[in-house]
């Protein structure tokens, strides 16, 4: 059955995550024990979508897998983490990405090997565009820019905000998709490819012609910055004393500022909120493992949020 009312649905990348966090020395062509070693749900909008549903929103993820165990790791962790799965299509064949994370044990840094074989690409049948109509934010990503162009039209012209993660890919493409983001939220290095220049400032004035979204970028733990008629703002990243893993940093960033788009909260605390989220995710291995709850808002350290946002953010911990 598939419900019509989602708060968020997401298109793009979903992979399967092999990660290890590496022994402080690692001798080639020898065995290592080693305790770090999960397999996770992850990518752009699995775990950006993963994170929403986390915090109690109604959130569907349309992908296309197949009947193998890759495809049930996929579907399993969407569940775990509360994304609802009826938008996804199955076939035979398709399984979603598989990615090779290495962790470095001193910066947390991490090193990422990914392979599509197979990977389950959406054909524009796919696309629920009468879902998407009635949603209130829809993401998308870089990694299927057919699929990402198709739910991002269909959104036109309804009530439902498009936010965008672009990474990589084709840059002209992407450059003519972003006028179609209401909200469009780039690492820096990619928006640099599409801008051709090199500080976010620039960056921002130069993108800020290509799209009348919200614009901001991201630089891992520099911060973001955001482009607000004509002036540039900074957001600084949380110091989190003992960084494990900033696999997902990204990825919940955008999580919590597409939460702040369903609360209605001004940009600055959608980029706070956005921060303080992604600075809970780098406290362990796995993009996923330390999402919080909805209900585990207020005891996750909300204290550090500014007072208006602290504000908001218990209260919202408090609502079921
Ligand atoms: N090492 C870090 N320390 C603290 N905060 C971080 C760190 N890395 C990332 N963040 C937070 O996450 C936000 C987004 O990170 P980043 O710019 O690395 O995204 P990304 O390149 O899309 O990463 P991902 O591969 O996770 O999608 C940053 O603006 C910052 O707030
Ligand atoms: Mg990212």
């Amino acid at each position: 059955m598939i419900s019509l009312h989602y708060d968020v649905v997401a298109v793009g990348l979903n992979a399967v995550d092999v990660l290890v966090r590496l022994p402080a020395t690692v001798i080639p062509d020898t065995k290592h024990m080693v305790r770090e070693l999960m397999i996770q749900g992850g990518a752009p909008m699995g775990t950006g979508s993963s994170a929403v549903a986390m915090l109690g929103y109604a959130t569907g993820f349309v992908g296309r897998l197949g009947r193998n165990t890759i495809s049930e790791i996929a579907i399993d962790q969407f569940k775990k983490y509360g994304v609802d799965v009826n938008l996804i299509v199955r076939d035979e064949n398709s399984r979603p990405a598989l990615a090779l994370v290495e962790i470095d044990p001193v910066t947390a840094a991490r090193t990422v090997f990914v392979n599509l074989d197979d990977y389950g690409f959406l054909r524009e049948e796919d696309i629920p565009r009468e879902v998407i109509r009635q949603t209130r934010v829809l993401m998308v990503d870089s990694y299927d820019l057919n699929a990402s162009e198709w739910a991002l039209l269909a959104a036109q012209n309804t009530g439902c905000r498009t936010m965008i993660d672009f990474e990589s890919g084709d840059t002209e493409r992407m450059r003519r998709l972003l006028t179609l983001g209401t909200d469009v939220l780039l690492p820096l290095e990619c928006g640099r490819q599409l801008s051709g220049e090199k500080s976010p400032e620039k960056v921002l004035e130069a993108l800020s012609k290509l799209t009348p979204g919200q614009l901001i970028v991201t630089d891992g733990a520099r911060g973001s910055w955001a482009w607000k008629a004509g002036q540039v703002l900074h957001q600084p990243a949380l110091s989190v004393p003992t960084k494990i893993d900033s696999t997902g940093c990204g990825d919940a960033y955008h999580a919590g500022y597409v939460v702040g788009l369903l609360e209605g909260w001004p940009l600055e605390w959608r980029m706070e909120f956005g921060t303080w989220l992604a600075a809970q995710v780098i406290r362990q291995v796995g993009g996923r493992t330390a999402l919080p709850r909805r209900e585990e808002l207020a005891a996750r350290g909300a204290d550090s949020l500014s007072e208006g946002l602290r504000q908001k953010v218990i209260e919202l911990s408090q609502k079921n």
